[in-house]
């Protein structure tokens, strides 16, 4: 059998092809991080946050991390959604206690000066880690490759950092439509590039992570998030017909169901604030959804995270589920809940 044979035989694999596994598959969003004492250590000896990104060698080691602790069904590729934002040429800092911080573009001739020629050649060392980390991975265990959309990508390099409520963003929407509209473009179309290279470098399934989706009204995400994704997810299946697309646009909460039967991903990742239930019902029949547990339960006592374990499995039982939780697992988990999440999920413990 050859790896892409057996990789498609993974419970992972065969979830985003419809089937309901014996017990689903179960990755969590930010595996590797900063509640592993073994990422501390490592990203210490990297140095910044970027530089670990950068690091092919580092970089791999942190993302099989938690697959030496846990019996996870998916390994996501170790990297930031900004590397794009930096690799058109934007300066990007993490700050300590501060999350990202970039120089602003907000005029036309700021986005124009964005330098997408060379791209793909400046994001060489991530591409290197796609394939080290293929190459350390058991033939079980998928790789995902990972984007940033458009929409959420443009609301850290207009703003120039994190905000509450995308306010900069939006407000260039309305104000600038030409300027805004061409980093959309621009971005949607590396978008596409990178994840394309990553699937050639070897990630079998990719998903793009528009985290705040849910600060549009419904004329703006249609605008920002729903079509510049529909347009992605269909280059990609064009390219790579067999490779599965998952997308997250987080906190659209009633606006799931519309986003889905427009974009048609393979699979959609849902967040903590709608029930399984609500959109097991709502959403298009046939839906792959991945989620959704509160990343609160991992800080909860082993009880507590247990019975709403057993609800959010129930609600959506007999449906392809790719478990996960709703959004990043926080540094304040506790290691212990996270291997009780899985081996529930995995029926080693009821
Ligand atoms: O899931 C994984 O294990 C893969 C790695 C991954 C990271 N960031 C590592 C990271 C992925 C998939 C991301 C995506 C990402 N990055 C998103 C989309 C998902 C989401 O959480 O909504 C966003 C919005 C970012 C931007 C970003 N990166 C922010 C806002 C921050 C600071 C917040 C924080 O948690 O510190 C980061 C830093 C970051 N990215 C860390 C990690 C492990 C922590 C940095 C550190 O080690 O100091």
């Amino acid at each position: 059998m050859t790896l892409i044979e057996e990789i498609a035989r993974s419970d992972m694999m065969r979830t985003l092809a419809g089937e309901v596994t014996d017990a689903p598959p179960c990755w969590i969003m930010r595996q590797a991080g900063r509640y592993l004492p073994e990422y501390r250590a490592t990203r210490a000896q990297a140095g910044s946050f970027l530089d670990l990104c950068f690091n092919p060698e580092l970089a791999t080691e942190v993302t099989l991390q938690p697959l030496r602790r846990f019996d996870l069904q998916a390994a996501i590729l170790f990297s930031d959604i900004l590397v794009i934002p930096w690799a058109l040429g934007q300066h990007l800092e993490f700050q300590e206690g501060e999350g990202p911080v970039l120089k602003p573009v907000t005029t036309g001739a700021e986005i124009a000066d964005l330098k997408y020629d060379g791209l793909i050649s400046r994001l060489e060392p991530v591409l290197e880690a796609v394939g080290r980390i293929r190459a350390g991975l058991p033939s079980n265990v998928p790789l995902i490759g990972f984007a940033g959309a458009p929409w959420t990508l443009a609301t850290y390099a207009i703003a120039g950092r994190g905000t509450k409520d995308q306010a900069p963003a939006k407000t260039l929407m309305l104000q600038d439509p030409a300027a805004f509209d061409a980093l959309i473009d621009l971005y949607e179309n590396c978008c596409f590039d990178f994840l394309d290279a990553q699937i050639k470098a070897g990630a079998n399934l990719v998903k793009l992570f528009d985290s705040w989706a849910g600060s549009l009204p419904p004329v703006l995400l249609d605008r920002a998030c729903t079509q510049p994704l529909k347009r992605i997810v269909a280059r990609l299946r064009t390219a790579h017909p067999d490779v599965p697309v998952i997308v997250f646009p987080r906190g659209i909460g009633p606006r799931y169901p519309a986003f889905i039967e427009e974009v048609r991903p393979t699979a959609t990742a849902v967040d903590q604030n709608i029930s399984m239930s609500w959109i097991r019902e709502a959403a298009p029949s046939g839906s792959i959804l991945q989620g959704n547990l509160d990343p609160v339960y991992l800080t909860a006592p082993k009880e507590t995270l247990l019975t709403e374990l057993r609800r959010v499995r129930d609600d959506y039982a007999g449906h392809p589920h790719v478990f996960n939780l709703g959004h990043g697992v926080t540094p304040d988990s506790q290691i212990e809940n996270v291997a009780t999440v899985i081996d529930f999920v995995r029926g080693k413990i009821s």
